[in-house]
């Protein structure tokens, strides 16, 4: 396999722009700029005629959403999707580099499609998304993994119908990553299924958190202009959704970087409130940012869903420190007791990691406590895993995998506990469910989430499907909650 080299940015024949970390860690000062103008070009729109594609999508919402994207651009190009390996003409990884699992997945993904690719040359396999931002990994694909064509990065998307036509003229594998952090494209294609949307209304993160990958993989925060995000949401409210879910690394920084209005992520969702679309979601709220008016604006319900995802990640305010989280436990807990006050019913949820480097016992009963006051409703745990390049990898990673391990299992019977206790105090209520579909176990069986975000299993027509449905909760357990549908339509309930 060779390789051949861009002359310059400019260049948009085959070439080869691996990361560089270096140029991730930047932030600069120069204006973002917002793009109207993506098209599909005109000699390019038949390119995918009578060919499939399939993606496999890892990692969070933004991926997912990201996604999306591409499924749009690809059947602008002509493409229809497949699910079927074997079938396909294009298949793309669309990966996450979060912790070190994410990737093994990957990597051992790749090695089955070696043989798909041996049987099938022609067969273009991509790699995309955050692991693509990363030197040792582009690496170590150009190594070992000679039969993937094409490598490209997060801040590349927009560039797939380019990257594809040089995949298929070349013999070469085609890698585009641009470490800067990329401008906002406006109007790319988006397929959307189902009756929820996701909308990003900011991309990238500029907080740090030593151990944390993505503000290398995901470059500068910056956020979209209000009226695109405005407009968006309306057409997808015209259009039917039921619920729209705002994404962002960190939604409570929106709008800190316009430099000519000053517009915040609680004047946001006041404007949301207005739009005519039944529920609005948001993720990820990180504490430091969470200020009073949006808890104000929250308080009013309506269709902005009283469920808060907050990850705390420790409650030792020592640890919280080296993790460069900018807030201590007694803050967080200061706003979780604001929280609980001002929206009756919230739901809180949250991310910890457990065994961070140089946790004693007594910061991690700390935050055994911490979750003992808050009594979350449910909670995503995880070990420490080093991110090669991040401030935390270069810190002795000195408590044993044993230990790592055991904190896990106990932080986890606590969470369970809760969950279940939380779950159990909706016996007998009667709550409004978004019907997603049939349950995946049991095709007789519908699911749906509440308001506040919890999965409740029961069984009713298919007809319910895309529509909000009462249910009495019967049978609550750890991670549902099962109930049975009440006749009788409702006032909706909030
Ligand atoms: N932007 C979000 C988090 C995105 S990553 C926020 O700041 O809250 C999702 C979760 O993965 C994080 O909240 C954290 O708990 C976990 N995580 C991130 N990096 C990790 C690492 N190196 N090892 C283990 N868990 C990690
Ligand atoms: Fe990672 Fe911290 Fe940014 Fe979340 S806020 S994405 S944990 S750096
Ligand atoms: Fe993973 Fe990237 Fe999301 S690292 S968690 S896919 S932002």
């Amino acid at each position: 396999m060779t390789v051949k080299t861009a002359k310059s940015d400019k260049d948009f024949s085959i070439y080869f722009q691996p990361p560089s970390y270096k140029d991730a860690k930047k932030r600069g000062k120069e204006n973002i700029e917002v793009l109207y103008d993506f098209n599909i070009p005109e000699e390019m729109k038949e390119f995918g005629q009578g060919k499939r594609y399939m993606i496999r999508t890892y990692g969070c919402q933004m991926n997912e959403h990201d996604t999306e994207t591409m499924k749009g651009m690809l059947e602008e190009l002509g493409y229809t999707s497949t699910e079927e390996k074997q079938e396909a003409d294009v298949i793309l990884l669309n990966t996450c580099a979060i912790r070190e699992n994410a990737e093994d997945k990957v990597f051992g993904e790749l090695g089955h499609l070696k043989h798909l690719k041996l049987e099938k040359p022609n067969l273009v396999l991509g790699v995309c998304g955050c692991m693509s931002q990363e030197e040792g990994v582009v690496k170590r694909i150009l190594q070992k993994h000679g039969h993937v064509d094409l490598i490209f990065g997060t801040h590349n998307i927009h560039r797939l119908p380019a990257l594809l036509q040089d995949a298929y003229l070349s013999k070469e594998m085609v890698v585009e990553v641009w470490s800067k952090e990329g401008d906002i494209i406006e109007n790319l294609p988006k397929k959307r299924e189902g009756m929820r949307a996701w909308v990003n209304i900011m991309y990238g993160c500029d907080k740090f958190c030593t151990y944390c990958i993505v503000p290398y993989t995901r470059g500068k925060e910056r956020s979209r202009r209000p009226e695109d995000v405005l407009a968006e949401v309306r057409d997808l409210a015209r259009q039917g959704f039921k619920e729209i879910t705002l994404l962002g690394q960190n939604v409570n920084a929106y709008g800190k970087d316009f430099e000519d209005i000053s517009y915040s992520f609680g004047d946001l969702m006041a404007d949301m409130r207005k739009i005519d679309v039944p529920r609005i979601r948001f993720t990820t709220s990180h504490p430091r940012d969470f200020d009073d008016h949006l808890v104000e604006v929250l308080s009013h319900k309506g269709n902005l869903m009283e469920h808060i995802h907050l990850p705390v990640q420790s409650g030792s305010t020592e640890v919280l420190k080296r993790m460069s989280r900018k807030y201590s436990r007694e803050l967080y807990l200061d706003l979780v007791r604001k929280i609980k006050t001002a929206i009756p019913g919230a739901v809180l949820s949250t991310d910890i990691i457990v065994g961070f480097p140089g946790e004693t016992d007594e910061q991690f009963e700390e935050t055994l406590s911490l979750v003992k006051e808050v009594r979350f409703d449910f909670a995503y745990s995880f070990i420490y895993s080093p991110r090669e390049g991040t401030p935390a990898a270069a810190m002795e990673d000195n408590v044993p995998e044993d230990v790592k391990k055991e904190r896990l299992y106990r932080l986890n019977e606590v969470l369970g506990a809760f969950s279940k206790e939380s779950n159990e105090k909706l016996r007998g209520e009667v709550v409004e469910v978004l019907v997603e579909g049939e349950s995946r176990k049991n095709s007789e069986v519908l699911s749906g989430r509440t308001r506040t975000n919890k999965l409740v299993l029961f069984k009713g027509s298919k007809d319910l499907i895309g529509s909000f449905a009462h249910v009495r909760v019967t049978e609550p357990q750890t991670w549902l909650v099962k109930g049975e549908l009440v006749a009788e339509p409702l006032q909706m309930l909030s």
